[in-house]
């Protein structure tokens, strides 16, 4: 679709707005939210840029269990009409369930070991990602977008959560004071962020941006994942903890509000209109390799 005149100057998206939630951070990035933005004129300005997404989910042990809902409800959501490129990391490449995938759109299967507990299998994911985007991401595509694979689409996410660097506040955190994040506040670790310092507390199960950002964050994180381990460290919440502490230092241009990943546990609250992707339910007893 061709982005006419008549079409940037419709007055409706001019109205959008909200006077309920934050929708600018401090230094004037865009946090998104329904009703912020203009779904149709989003796809009329990016939808002729011809732009490859890459997308990235880890279903290792199993987590192997959740893909096939993740996939098939990707395809009703998930950058509906964009060029996709699923990159599926798994220990069981045979047990990828066939989805049936929209002109553009294609899955490649990655092989990784299993470690044996989640909490390294989620940290590894930043040097595994790091690795895929040197050796093909940084050529196939414009924009990469990292995501947890316990989890299900169900409204639009689409070309408004494009951007240089992109995170999103934690579904668990949006309407909690800073002091109860949950960051790493042992200074001896690299993730540290001292009490009282930090902006919004990001989830580690979504980040994305174009391609040589993520690389950077990836590498940052997963260098840095490797220093504490030399020093017997690991950080309160793994890989995103080294995120909160990048992301701290390192401004996302724009962030996602938790509609974009919300968990199914909690109710939907007032300022959440849609629930884009949400967290399943899970009995971690029974998917983690330990508890
Ligand atoms: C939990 C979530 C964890 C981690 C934690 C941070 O709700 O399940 O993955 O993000 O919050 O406090
Ligand atoms: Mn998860």
């Amino acid at each position: 679709m061709v982005l006419s005149t008549r079409l940037l100057f419709k007055q409706p998206s001019l109205l959008r707005g909200r006077s309920d939630v934050v929708t600018v951070t401090p230094w004037l990035a865009p946090i998104v939210w329904e009703d912020t933005f203009d779904p149709l004129l989003i796809d009329a300005m990016y939808k002729p840029m011809n732009l490859t997404i890459a997308a990235t989910v880890f279903s290792v042990g199993k987590y192997i269990m959740f893909l096939k809902d993740f996939l098939e409800t990707a395809e009703k959501h998930f950058m509906v009409d964009f060029r996709v490129h699923y990159h599926i990391f798994t220990d069981q490449p045979t047990e990828v369930p066939k989805v049936n995938l929209a002109v553009g759109r294609q899955i490649s299967v990655h092989e990784v070991p299993k470690l044996n507990r989640w909490q390294d299998i989620s940290a590894s994911r930043m040097k595994i990602i790091h690795e895929l985007i040197k050796q093909r991401i940084s050529q196939e595509a414009d924009y990469i977008y990292c995501l947890d694979v316990d989890t299900k689409f169900h409204f639009r996410w689409g070309a408004e959560t494009l951007d240089r660097l992109v995170a999103q506040i934690h579904p668990w955190f949006y309407d909690m004071p800073r002091d109860q994040f949950t960051y790493e506040r042992r200074p001896t670790s690299t993730a540290y962020i001292p009490n009282g310092d930090g902006d919004y507390y990001y989830i580690g199960a979504l980040f994305g941006g174009m391609v040589e950002e993520v690389y950077k964050l990836v590498e940052t994180c997963y260098k840095n994942i490797e220093v504490d381990s030399a020093k017997g460290i690991e950080a309160a919440w793994q890989e995103e903890s080294h995120l909160n502490r990048y992301l701290l230092y390192n401004k996302p241009t724009k962030i996602l509000s938790p509609e974009y990943l919300w968990h199914d546990q909690r109710g939907k609250t007032e300022v959440i209109k849609v629930i884009r992707l949400s967290q399943v339910l899970k009995n971690n007893a029974e998917v983690r390799e330990n508890v």
